[in-house]
């Protein structure tokens, strides 16, 4: 067999421990489900490949479901929900249990993993329902090849305007599927140049191609769109949502695209934002935008996935009466409920760009009556470009477990987009994927755990930030105890490190414009003459209490009250809310001045501890995996040394206050 040129991250079936369990799956006994499926097909291979692999077991189909025998049964009893298994083990009798077909594929992977981590499966009782209808990846991709913030090589969708369709897209596949992803964008949300739009007949074929091969997977695919395609791609002099030539345009185009791309979920928007077209232009809302696409895709079960990240980027964002955080909100909260029922926004996490820190945005369950997903980024742009190690999971639960006081016992951000708070169907959670063609597909093998991470909490969002690396690093790494410990003593504080070498207490950015890597403390996207920080002699941090930009206020009570004061807000987003003097006193009983020059020292302090630790796994894990993290290590180090000695030195001129160690600030 060819050997592939990419690794097969935590799906890689190499020789495992049976404690026992091989007597349990000595065959394999279909009830209910059709073997010639394509997802029932799917599964059957995976179990296959997976006990051949680990267990060098080759099961064969059986006509009777009897002990030592995996039993795969249709179930649905209301307990079992929609995508949802259960997996019970009782006398030698192995039962998988599930409604439909994604079921029964989300309970082999299961199966596999639990195999792989070398668990037990005698005993085994668990029930297993997806706690979010959409879990979806949206890949910055272009039709170039290059990825919008791509940081493991280029794109193994596109290609000098070509889509790839071969072995690596059904690994893509198998590996979304694996973690319970059921939809993917695989195109940028900036849609450029008209000639390589997906929706016309240049591309139908391979588009059919991959949505048949992500369906065997139970995953649909969706592609962005560019609002203004009318123009671009149809030469009308118009994208006004309300007029009727442009409506009979898009009828036309959503007809053929949706006959050519059966499988098609559906797609993703980002209008008025950042340069690309949107209805602001004709005078219409976002709500006009989104529910005219809606209409026309409805009839073939289509969704619009509707972007808020719409703001001004060429306003002044210096003066206090705007304020890039405060637009989201704005600009959507009005219309709440006037969008139409497969119209989903999508609302980044934070207000401003996914930043090491931010507050949750308050569009999440700020809007009541409108079906929201959240958009998480995976790719590490501004944590560390997949350079240095930055565990994502425990943000995202941060930010799932966070109390929006949207009402009722329901109010979380994980209530509100799994469909629990309004009982809507079209709701769920979104990532900006951090793949890419290189051989171990996220550049560094550790960053594989963010998109393995992301895929797992989507499904089930009370797993904890620990269980989910546990599994990550058993399956792609080892299951060695040490390695384990090792791993996890890296990665669990990685976010922490990273925010401390970084920009302080929720402030953001001061990062290189644009590259979105390396210390640049005045650094600011769209003017000369702005900062982030707003920092002066005095003291720094953005003034967004109902004295300042009056962001505060966008939440509900009692979380806009204590995000106003000074005293109640997070000490963790102290920045964000407030200009606070530097000789101010933390709960540390340090002065602000000095948590800056503290946090900083200490984030390389344990960036080189966790060189140390790396570097005691040597030999015991993969000699590849080894050096390309060891390397992007040595990278690390040297960014966070820069960032500490430019961050300390602007800080120490700016204020005139000496560090109380005495240590050396350049
Ligand atoms: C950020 C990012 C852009 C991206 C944009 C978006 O601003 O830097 O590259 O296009 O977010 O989410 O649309």
């Amino acid at each position: 067999m060819e050997e592939k040129k990419w690794s097969e991250l935590w799906l890689k079936y190499t020789e495992k421990e049976k404690r026992g369990n091989d007597k349990l799956i000595q065959g394999v006994y279909l009830k209910g489900f059709d073997a010639s499926d394509a997802v029932v097909k799917s599964a059957l291979e995976e179990w296959t490949a997976g006990l051949k692999g680990m267990y060098g077991m080759e099961p064969a189909m059986e006509e009777n479901p009897n002990a030592g025998v995996l039993s795969l049964i249709r179930k649905a009893d209301g307990r079992i929900r929609k995508e949802g298994y259960e997996l019970l083990e009782q006398d030698g009798c192995l039962q998988l249990l599930a409604g439909d077909e994604k079921g029964l594929l989300y309970g082999v992977f299961h199966l596999l993993r639990l195999i792989s981590m070398e668990k037990d499966l005698r005993g085994i009782s668990l029930l297993c329902n997806p706690d979010n209808p959409l879990r979806m990846l949206n890949h910055w991709d272009n039709m170039d090849g290059s990825i919008e913030r791509g940081y493991s090589g280029n794109s193994f969708f596109f290609e000098q305007d070509r889509v790839i369709v071969d072995g690596r897209t059904r690994d893509y596949a198998r590996l979304a599927a694996s973690v319970g992803i059921n939809g993917v964008v695989i195109n940028n949300v900036n849609v450029k140049q008209a000639a390589t739009y997906l929706i016309t007949d240049r591309y139908f074929a391979e588009m059919k191609a991959m949505a048949e091969i992500f369906a065997e997977y139970g995953i649909k695919l969706y592609l962005s769109l560019n609002y203004a395609a009318t123009m671009e791609l149809g030469g009308l002099d118009s994208a006004d949502p309300l007029d009727p030539g442009v409506i009979a345009w898009w009828e036309k185009k959503m007809k053929e695209v949706f006959e050519r791309i059966p499988n098609l979920g559906g797609f993703l928007v980002k209008a008025d934002s950042e340069g690309r077209p949107g209805p602001f232009t004709y005078g219409r809302t976002q709500a006009d935008g989104a529910n005219m696409l809606a209409d026309i895709v409805k009839p073939y079960g289509g969704i619009i996935i509707w972007r808020c990240f719409v703001y001004n980027c060429t306003q002044d964002w210096r003066d206090y009466k705007t304020d890039r955080a405060r637009a989201g909100y704005d600009n959507f909260i009005k219309m709440d409920g006037d969008y139409h029922d497969n119209v989903i926004l999508q609302i980044k996490n934070g207000p401003m760009d996914f930043q090491i820190r931010e507050p949750i945005s308050p569009l999440l369950g700020g809007l009541k009556k409108t079906n929201q997903m959240l958009e998480v980024q995976v790719a590490q742009e501004y944590t560390g470009h997949q350079i240095d190690v930055c565990y994502l999971i425990p943000m995202f639960k941060e930010i799932l477990d966070f109390k929006t006081y949207c009402g009722g016992d329901l109010d979380t951000v994980a209530d509100v987009i799994s469909g629990r708070t309004m009982g809507n169907a079209n709701a769920g959670i979104a990532a900006v994927c951090n793949t890419g063609n290189d051989f171990c597909w996220t550049g560094s093998e550790l960053a594989a755990a963010n998109f393995y991470g992301f895929g797992r909490l989507a499904f089930r969002t009370s797993l904890s930030a620990e269980e989910i690396l546990e599994e990550w690093i058993r399956m792609s790494v080892s299951n060695e105890a040490e390695v384990v410990e090792t791993i996890e003593k890296i990665m669990l504080p990685s976010r922490e490190t990273y925010e401390k070498y970084t920009s302080p207490l929720g402030i953001g950015w001061m990062v290189t414009p644009h590259v979105h890597y390396g210390c640049s403390v005045d650094g600011y996207e769209y003017s000369r003459w702005g900062t982030y920080h707003r920092a002066d002699h005095l003291g720094i941090g953005v003034d967004r209490s109902d004295k300042g930009t009056g962001y505060a206020l966008q939440y509900y009570e009692p979380n806009a009250s204590m995000y106003n004061k000074m005293e109640s807000c997070p000490e963790e987003l102290l920045l964000f809310f407030h200009h606070v003097p530097y000789t101010y006193v933390l709960k540390s009983n340090k002065t602000l001045i000095q948590h800056i020059y503290d946090s900083h020292f200490e984030g390389v302090e344990e960036v080189e501890e966790m060189i140390r630790l790396w570097e005691s796994l040597q030999g015991k894990v993969d000699t590849g995996v080894y050096e390309n993290v060891r390397r992007r290590f040595g990278m690390q180090l040297s960014n966070a040394k820069e960032w500490r000695d430019q961050v300390n030195s602007y800080f120490y001129r700016k204020s005139g206050i000496a560090d109380e160690r005495g240590r050396v600030i350049y």
